[in-house]
């Protein structure tokens, strides 16, 4: 079992997922972050943390994002490992919560 981060984690990522992941198991892009499914040990500290409420148990994703899981299987495999919090993107409270994000991914 994995935690997945999905749709509304474009464009905000907030970071604060990463201070709480005792694995390090967070992998950054330019508007994104994904979780690495064979590092998490499903610990679930980090599903309270994320201000934007983008992160779920595998098994709980939202019907109709069940593609990220796939996302973040790929994902994680390419990008860079993040551990410490950073600010969020500039315009995160404009696009908080704003639906099917997935269009603007930057890879
Ligand atoms: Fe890290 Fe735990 Fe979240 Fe998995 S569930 S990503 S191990 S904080
Ligand atoms: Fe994204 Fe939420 Fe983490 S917005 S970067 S999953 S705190």
């Amino acid at each position: 079992m994995t935690f997945v981060v999905t749709d509304n984690c474009i464009k905000c990522k907030y970071t604060d997922c990463v201070e709480v992941c005792p694995v390090d198991c967070f992998y950054e892009g330019p508007n994104f972050l994904v979780i690495h499914p064979d590092e998490c040990i499903d610990c679930a500290l980090c599903e309270p943390e994320c201000p934007a409420v983008a992160i779920y148990s595998e098994d709980e994703i939202p019907d109709g994002m069940e593609n990220f899981i796939q996302l973040n299987v790929e994902l994680a495999e390419i990008w860079p490992n993040i551990t410490e919090k950073k600010e969020s993107l500039p315009d995160a409270e404009e696009w908080d919560g704003k639906p099917n994000k997935i269009e603007l991914l930057e890879r």
